[in-house]
């Protein structure tokens, strides 16, 4: 049977190395799998729970689609497209938002993080977020899911929505119940200036993170900057525990080199740092100039991004709407 890809990426500018590495790589290489059915959505309904711009929203629209093509993804293989060009994501968000539980949406702790103290103040968007996200997936039947770790608990959440649904309305099978597609290694990269904190678009500090429209003297310079220890680099992977700064630089290489934390120490075993990081900044600028540069040619080509979106609406409207008609059907309506 075919798999059904869906992924998100909100445009909130900033795409990172952990929004590769723990994402569009896994995009790209289920998008080049002929058995595969894929759909890639710049998810701006997402991306608006927060105030944004409207003129660098829209930049940064383009900026991700040219990311997800820089990367790899093929837009005659998979579908690209803009959430808020099909209408069917907000209107099953509302329908699913009256089967999903406020119990359900209060455990989420990516709101508690970023609503902060001020909950009050936080929009009604933020808060149902997630079930955005479900509406998403839905309807478009999809079977898997490759996401970051953060995204796990919201995965969750969408495999409870879709069954309460399928139950209450007995419905079997209706919603198809999907499966996440995590990283097993470094599905979480941590920020190049505190091994505890993810590597994040929000964060203040550029130094904290690689964008993938890093020059190569910037990649130099923040790998350089990055925080470490004083220790050199272990025998065992054991060793790293209590070493977040260590494990954080070595789960990169391992992962932008598709080999393992294993092979990667025993590579630098009793090494310094700084022998290290020399190595590692090569080879993300190995792998991460051709995506810069790319990414920087297709932004001047904006007349070719929008008909992408385009046309990757018309497709992705096609499935959603006849989906939505058969919710309404179920409801009654
Ligand atoms: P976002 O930028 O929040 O839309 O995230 C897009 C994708 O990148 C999601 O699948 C996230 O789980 C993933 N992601 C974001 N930050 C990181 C990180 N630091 N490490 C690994 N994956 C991440
Ligand atoms: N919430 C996801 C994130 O911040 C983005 C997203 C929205 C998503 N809808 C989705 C991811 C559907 C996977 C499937 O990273």
């Amino acid at each position: 049977m075919k798999k059904k890809i869906f992924s998100g990426v909100q445009p909130t500018g900033n795409l990172h190395l952990g929004n590769y590495l723990g994402a569009i790589k896994n995009f790209v290489s289920l998008n080049n799998d002929n058995k595969n059915e894929c759909i890639f959505c710049v998810v701006d309904l997402h991306a608006i729970t927060i105030a944004q711009d409207s003129i660098t929203l829209r930049e940064n629209i383009r900026e991700t689609v040219a990311t997800f093509i820089a990367c790899g993804i093929d837009p005659k293989k998979s579908i690209i497209f803009n959430q808020s060009k099909v209408a069917a994501h907000s209107e099953a968000a509302w329908i699913l938002s009256c089967v999903a539980r406020m119990g359900w949406l209060n455990r989420m702790t990516q709101f508690k993080e970023k609503a902060g103290k001020d909950k009050e103040n936080a929009s009604v968007g933020l808060y149902s977020y997630p079930v955005l996200m479900a509406a998403d997936i839905l309807l478009y039947d999809s079977t898997h899911v490759p996401v970051g770790n953060d995204q796990k608990q919201h995965l969750e959440l969408c495999r409870d929505i879709a069954q309460k649904f399928n139950n209450d309305f007995k419905v079997e099978n209706f919603f198809k119940i999907p499966e996440p597609l995590i990283q097993k290694e470094f599905s979480r990269i941590m920020s190049l200036k505190d091994g505890s904190k993810k590597m994040s678009k929000s964060e203040t500090s550029d130094l904290s993170r690689i964008n993938l429209t890093d020059g190569n003297d910037q990649i130099l310079n923040k790998i350089k900057k990055a925080k470490t220890d004083s220790l050199p680099i272990p025998s065992t992977v054991k060793e790293l525990n209590d070493r977040p700064e260590a494990r954080n630089l070595i789960g990169i290489y391992s992962s932008i080199s598709d080999s393992t934390l294993e092979s990667s120490i025993q590579k630098f075993s009793g090494k310094n740092f700084s022998d290290f990081k020399e190595n590692l900044s090569e080879i993300l600028i190995d792998k991460l100039s051709p995506i810069s540069d790319e990414i920087k040619r297709l932004l001047k080509e904006k007349s070719y991004l929008d008909e992408i979106l385009e046309e990757g609406s018309k497709k992705a409207e096609n499935i959603a709407s006849k989906k939505i008609r058969e919710i309404h059907d179920i409801i009654g309506f």
